[in-house]
């Protein structure tokens, strides 16, 4: 077990790269399940979720070649449709097999999926369930594991609830080999979405709309093989931004793109963070005095509820009241309880509202990560604050943040990997 020592107080310099994003990667690995032929992934970032993913396409029958920041992915001898429990617990993401199981092999078994509890109780999937069964599947519970089995996938219609990122990804992976046309509406927006359809597209899928609430997919025979690189992981941009401006910092953040930031952006200017942007890159300079900013998390384009705590820790220095309001998840402000023993002046309305007095000054403390966003804020927190900062349960920040010690200790931040 490792944990992550902070020693608080140090401003970061110089630049940092963004790397390819985690929630892009996590859908194009078993998006390759679609295709017969070799799938060569670029901008990989190497962190656990990943190494999870494609852990389980290894173990599914698929060919996996690894090198720096690539992967070469080889579907055609998969002899496995089943998703086992070990793997699933460990990441939401394997969900998204599902769909592309089903779609090449007509069958699929897998346990609810696990990931980040972030949710009142366990995160739900009923929009995958009831997208595969008006495709013409049948789903069974035996044993703790779900069944699906389909004769053939046929084009269907379906109007999500609520917008759900994974569940636009899902039935929009599985209707591309469905017969017939597919049309989905009140579809999340988010830049993810749209990079896996035009990945799909480029292998000869046919779908239009992915970005905007309306996508439509023409069902096609096969799909072949393709080469792809990962966009940008826009959350890791924002993260760095915030953090740059949280420890009143000169940071030029690297190889991203703005225009997936744009909401984070806006409040920046409006709290009074100097930065200037470029096609792919983000120079923030120092900012002595942050003003005050309500939030209220919102499906893209809006105010992503995966900035929401690290943006939380940064209106702790900010000054005056400010009101986050998280509409997506349940449990994502609890982690504030932490904030407020390193010396936050923080009040919790109701499980989806916080008040923040501002500004104050921040101790370190011995704290564990609650899931991957909150973590990284604990880290923002650590920065900021005077003395040391001991992070543990860091298997949640590895998640999705690739060797985040190192890349912070080189510009500037003091943060150690120790064994415990
Ligand atoms: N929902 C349902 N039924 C479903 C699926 C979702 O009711 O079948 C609800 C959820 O309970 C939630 C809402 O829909 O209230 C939105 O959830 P969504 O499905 O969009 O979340 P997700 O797809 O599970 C993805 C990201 C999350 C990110 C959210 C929101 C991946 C692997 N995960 O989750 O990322 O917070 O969208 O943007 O893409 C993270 O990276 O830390 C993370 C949690």
């Amino acid at each position: 077990m490792e944990k992550l020592v902070i020693e608080g107080g140090h401003k970061l310099h110089g630049e940092i790269n963004v790397c390819g994003s985690k929630n892009a990667a996590l859908k194009i690995i078993p998006a390759s399940i679609l295709s017969k032929e070799t799938i060569v992934i670029n901008n990989l970032p190497a962190i656990e979720d990943i190494d999870r993913s494609l852990e389980l396409i290894e173990y599914l029958g698929a060919k996996v070649v690894k090198g720096k920041g690539t992967v070469e992915i080889t579907t055609k001898d998969i002899n496995k449709t089943d998703i086992p429990p070990k793997i699933a617990n460990k990441i939401r993401a394997s969900i998204m097999f599902v769909g592309p199981l089903l779609s090449r092999f007509g069958e699929a078994n897998f346990p609810h999926p696990g990931g980040c509890v972030i949710g009142a109780g366990i995160r739900p999937i009923d929009f995958f369930i009831e997208g595969f069964e008006k495709m013409g599947a049948s789903c069974k519970i035996k044993d703790g594991m779900y069944q699906l089995r389909a004769k053939e996938l046929l084009g269907f219609e379906y109007f999500f609830a609520k917008p759900s990122v994974t569940g636009t990804e899902s039935l929009m992976m599985t209707a591309v080999l469905a017969v017939g046309i597919t049309i989905l509406k009140n579809c999340a927006m988010e830049p993810e979405i749209q990079a896996l359809a035009e990945y799909l597209n480029r292998q000869g899928a046919n779908i239009s709309g992915a970005g905007t609430p309306t996508i439509t997919i023409k069902g096609v025979a096969s799909v072949g093989a393709g080469k792809f690189k990962i966009i940008p992981d826009r959350i890791e941009t924002g993260t760095f931004a915030i953090m740059a401006a949280a420890t009143k910092s000169n940071l030029l953040i690297k190889g991203c793109l703005p225009e997936h930031i744009e909401s984070l952006l806006s409040i920046l200017e409006r709290i009074g963070v100097n930065f200037v942007t470029g096609p792919d890159y983000i120079d923030i300079k120092a900012s002595e005095k942050i003003k005050p900013y309500d939030i209220i998390t919102h499906e893209y384009p809006g105010f992503p509820t995966d900035l929401q705590s690290p943006y939380t820790v940064l209106m702790t220095q900010a000054n005056g009241t400010s009101l986050i309001h998280e509409t997506i998840y349940d449990r994502r402000l609890l982690f504030t309880d932490m904030l407020t023993q390193m010396g936050a002046n923080i009040t919790m309305c109701d499980p989806h509202r916080v008040v923040i007095y501002g500004p104050t000054k921040l101790y370190g403390r011995k704290l564990t990560s609650p899931d991957l966003r909150a973590g990284i804020a604990m880290i923002i927190a650590g920065l900021i604050a005077e003395g040391e900062t001991q992070i543990d349960n860091i298997y949640q920040i590895d998640r999705g943040y690739e060797a985040i010690d190192q890349r912070l200790s080189s510009c500037g931040a003091k943060v150690t990997r120790v064994n415990i």
